[in-house]
């Protein structure tokens, strides 16, 4: 098919987020979770993402020397087949890395939406794509990961866009799906009026013209990328991963003083078990910007996977409350204990990042006043549809017009031992499979009884219709009272059972709530839910429903909503932090 040529912008504006993410940030292949971070981000905001990516730090330069060792100088186009592939790979590992939190990621191949390049084939521009095609994925996946820095050729052969190319593929991406945001993520969060590393004053721009951009970009930018983004008048943000700050490029230059160093934050983790590990994990990768400074635990003998330092676990909180941590993060379950140590973390200063929606449901009005008392930020993302943002899309629902009723799959545990039971495994053998892929809580009666569901839905009310819900007011059916007849009943005729979880109001108004097994057709959207996967519906008061789906339970994708609490926290203090000591000038450049 012959591509739509798209030299001006989609008519319809989007709420889609092009991310570039440069070799600068990729440094080597385990960067791509510190990328999902920042993609999972802007989901998690209500937007739709289109990566960019360049290769890996280094494979760009080892694929062109390898290229001349084989086919000598002057060998483009065949290099161009070669040193593309560096993007290739940078685009699958990302894709990967974004797999494993449950987003519905899809690496493209430029070629499969024939992004057309004309001219030099190892300097190129782009002139076209496959509109369609690409519009057509960007429908059917949360997340499109494109490799930059190529594009195919008139006659069909790969060409490179040029030093810096995968700028232009993501500008020109941008320009033609007229996206809400172009950020070209980078390692310095910004376009500086003196190098940040020499200055210890330095002036970060907040926003830049284009002619002052070109004239301090120096190689930061491409050239083609900026010039190609100022003809299509399109708002570019300069950023770095997990920063608050970033340089917008607008008709106004204005620059402001500031701190380019954010302070290390230190994180106490309570509880180090399936997602105390990850988050360890993660926090490893981030030793720029957080410090663990204690880990507390039941059983400071027991054998764990990870790598943490033996000084670093105690079994003693007022051990590691005495560390002064700027945030503790609580992932031991239960109420009572939990309770306590929340409370103590806000009596001593720290914010609190929480995965325990037993003890949120249970607390929510003690906990949220503690915190308001103290000052102190409570988040509590991961503690509902692990990585699926079901919170935040319910306050976005709430925000933009109210929400009907909700209807999910919201207990993983369930969804897979019901999805075992269809298979025909005994229901003792499902829920130790559960146990051990860590789906399961510390007692899987909560997930088997429906108390787990009941108090997800709890927090449910207070973010999608600001109401609250208390878990006995909520009717519950056990899969326990399953009998195989019933499963046999359900596969015979096609269909499938899930643990479904609905609130809606009646008549007078007051929240209805109930946790049942209920045996739905095979095309219903909630049957689609499988394994340990969740779904849920937002019927909105006004506008379009929601229809959100991903992992609900299990390491990584819990792992990534708590870190997106703490990254949340972290850019909020900087840039509280950087509004103290702000002065700001305009115009920046002389
Ligand atoms: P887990 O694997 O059982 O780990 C719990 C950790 O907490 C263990 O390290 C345990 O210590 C420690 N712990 C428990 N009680 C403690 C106490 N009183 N004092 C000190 N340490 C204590 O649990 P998890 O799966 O990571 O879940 C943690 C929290 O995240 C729960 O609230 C759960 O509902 C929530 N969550 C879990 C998932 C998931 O998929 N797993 C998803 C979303 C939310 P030992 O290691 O020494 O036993
Ligand atoms: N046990 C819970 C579930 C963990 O299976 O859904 C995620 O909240």
């Amino acid at each position: 098919m012959r591509p739509t040529i798209v030299e001006n912008k989609a008519q319809e504006p989007s709420n889609l987020a092009v991310l570039k993410f440069g070799g600068s940030v990729l440094q080597d292949a385990q960067a791509v979770h510190s990328a999902a971070h920042e993609i999972y981000r802007f989901v998690r905001r209500g937007e739709k993402v289109l990566a960019v990516v360049s290769a890996i730090a280094g494979e760009t330069d080892a694929l062109v020397a390898m290229g001349q060792y084989i086919g000598g100088d002057n060998n483009a186009p065949g290099s161009a087949s070669l040193v593309r592939l560096g993007e290739l790979r940078a685009a699958a590992l990302l894709a990967l890395a974004l797999e494993r939190v449950g987003l519905d990621a899809r690496a493209v191949d430029p070629a499969e939406i024939d992004l057309r390049a004309k001219g030099d084939p190892d300097d190129a521009g782009l002139c076209g794509l496959d509109h369609d095609r690409l519009s057509t994925l960007l429908a059917e996946h949360e997340v499109l990961v494109v490799p930059g820095f190529s594009g195919v050729l008139d006659n069909g052969q790969p060409a490179l866009l040029g030093r810096g190319g995968t700028d232009l593929s993501a500008v020109y991406l941008g320009v033609a799906l007229n996206a809400k945001r172009v950020r070209l993520i980078k390692d310095v969060d910004g376009l500086y009026v003196s190098d940040p590393k020499l200055d210890p004053n330095p002036r970060r721009f907040t926003q830049i013209n284009w002619d002052d951009a070109a004239e301090i970009c120096g190689n930061s930018i491409q050239d083609h990328a900026l010039d190609y983004a100022q003809k299509h008048d399109l708002r570019l943000e300069i950023a770095a991963p997990a920063r608050g700050f970033d340089t917008c490029i607008t008709p106004q230059s204005v620059s402001a003083h500031c701190s380019a160093q954010t302070n290390k934050l230190k994180v106490a983790l309570l509880g180090f078990g399936t997602v105390g590990e990850g988050v360890y994990a993660h926090l490893q990768r981030h030793k720029d910007l957080f410090e663990v400074s204690g880990i507390l635990v039941r059983d400071a003998g027991k054998k764990r996977n990870s790598d943490a330092p033996a000084h670093l676990i105690s079994t003693d909180a007022g051990e590691v409350f005495a560390k002064r941590p700027d945030i503790v993060v609580e992932m031991i379950g239960g109420v009572d204990s939990a309770d306590a140590f929340i409370l103590n973390a806000f009596f001593g200063g720290a914010d609190v990042v929480s995965a325990n929606k037993a003890v949120m449901a249970e607390n929510f009005d003690t906990l949220n006043e503690a915190a308001g008392r103290a000052g102190r930020a409570l988040h509590y993302s991961a503690a509902v549809g692990g990585g699926v943002p079901m919170l935040e899309a319910l306050d976005q629902a709430r925000n933009g017009g109210g929400v009907r009723s909700v209807q999910g799959v919201i207990n993983g545990t369930a969804n897979f031992i019901l999805d075992r039971l269809a298979e025909g495994c005994p229901f003792d053998q499902a829920v130790k499979e559960a146990q051990d892929k860590g789906f399961a809580e510390a007692d899987p009666s909560a997930d088997l009884d429906g108390d787990d569901a009941a108090a997800k839905l709890c927090l449910m009310a207070r973010h999608g219709f600001d109401a609250p819900l208390r878990a006995n007011q909520i009717a519950m059916q056990s899969l326990s009272d399953l009998d195989q007849e019933h499963i046999d009943a359900a596969r015979n005729a096609g269909k499938v059972i899930r643990q479904i979880s609905e609130i809606k109001r009646d008549d007078k108004g007051a929240l209805k709530a109930s946790v049942s097994l209920q045996t739905i057709d095979k095309d219903h959207y909630l049957a689609g839910a499988k394994g340990e996967q969740n779904r849920l519906i937002v019927h909105a008061l006004e506008g379009e429903n929601i229809h959100l789906r991903g992992k609900g339970a299990g390491r990584w994708p819990t792992a990534e909503a708590v870190m997106a609490d703490l990254l949340d926290i972290h850019r909020l203090r900087g840039q509280y932090e950087e509004k103290l000591n702000v002065r700001v000038s305009e115009p920046a450049c002389a």
